[in-house]
């Protein structure tokens, strides 16, 4: 094999509960009327596009025809154009016209492959499949006075539920995050509680010191409370005084190799800190993040409790394990 080949990770992205799940595929801002934006999810192509209602649409990235990539084409008149023969499909995704035989009406087959999306936090959500709940909750973005950041794409090099372990994974935040998010002098984490939803485990009143927590230059004993929305979508309330930070965080497998990472910050303090600081905050944190997930091996999460060793500190990760193990999530798991 040539160096610095790919190697398959086997991700196990045919596990049947991905398709359950919504998962975040882009910003709401990113796709503007009469554009198709070409995405990836699940080793599929997808389109996504939006009507003259402002209604958005995701598809698979694909005419039925020949093949071609819709994204190629154009829209016009509230019609999707396929770029190389120029059938054209309505808001249904059913094909309304064949320039080839316009005196014929089109089969009923020649419809594009749809899904469900929804609109929430600036995210755009995507369920490949039925949907085995409404989109993520994120209670402090229903708050009005908190404001709202959007952080991300984080593009890893992993699978998903490593990336999400390292984001329930409080040990090592004053060493991977020394001067940012915990002082390595400081490293001893005291007990804290875990327990468990039907959406997974949640961990309350964890105590850590923090030089900066948020990006102010404050330093702060704060509190964190995490709690899984999914087995690929976490909530994250940090609180010190009257600050209360949140991050909706979600994991969207790309494909047998990559995972990408979206982040919403919410922030009842702060308005006044531009939201470009705030977004190269969580850029820095996560690019510390990035390095050490990548290097993890195996790459697929162990869920037998065996291979590898679990502490004290870890306790919020060893629920995420045997739960996932529980129910039997397959994906970027071994
Ligand atoms: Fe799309 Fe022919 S491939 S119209
Ligand atoms: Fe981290």
């Amino acid at each position: 094999m040539a160096a610095g080949a790919l190697v398959s990770l086997n991700s196990g992205l045919d596990d049947p509960i991905l398709l359950t799940q919504w998962l975040a595929i882009a910003w709401s801002t990113e796709i503007a009327p009469s554009q198709l934006l070409a995405r990836q999810i699940l080793n599929r192509d997808l389109v996504l596009w939006r009507d003259s209602t402002n209604t958005l649409h995701c598809w698979r990235d694909l005419c039925i025809h020949r093949g071609a990539k819709l994204s190629l084409g154009k829209v016009s008149n509230d019609c999707v154009i396929c770029p190389y023969h120029a059938w054209q499909y309505d808001v249904s995704g059913q094909c309304i016209k064949i320039p080839a035989q316009p005196n014929l009406p089109p089969p009923a087959k020649a419809h594009a492959e749809t899904y469900q999306t929804r609109e929430r936090y600036g995210i755009v959500w995507v369920c490949l499949g039925t949907p085995s709940s409404d989109t993520p909750d994120f209670p402090q973005a229903n708050d009005p006075t908190f404001r709202l950041v959007q952080a991300g794409p984080y593009r890893f090099r992993a699978n998903g539920p490593r990336v999400m372990e390292n984001l329930y994974d409080v040990a090592h935040l004053g060493i991977v995050h020394a001067g940012l998010l915990g002082d390595p002098l400081h490293p001893e984490i005291e007990d804290y509680e875990v327990t468990m939803s039907l959406l997974g485990p949640e961990a309350k009143a964890i105590r850590i010191w923090q030089p900066d927590p948020d990006g102010t230059g404050q330093p702060a004993l704060v509190t964190y409370r995490y709690w899984a929305a999914g087995p690929l979508t976490a909530g994250l309330e940090k609180i010190h005084g009257p600050h209360n930070f949140g991050i909706l965080s979600q994991v969207a497998p790309i494909d047998a190799n990559h995972c990408e990472l979206r982040m919403v910050i919410a922030m009842n303090y702060g308005h006044d800190i531009p939201a470009a600081d705030i977004r190269a905050f969580q850029d820095t944190v996560t690019e510390q993040d990035r390095g050490i997930v990548e290097s993890q091996r195996p790459e697929l999460l162990p869920l037998d409790l065996q291979t590898e060793l679990h502490l004290r500190s870890d306790r919020m990760a060893i629920a995420y394990r045997k739960w996932l193990r529980d129910i039997g999530f397959t994906y970027g798991t071994a």
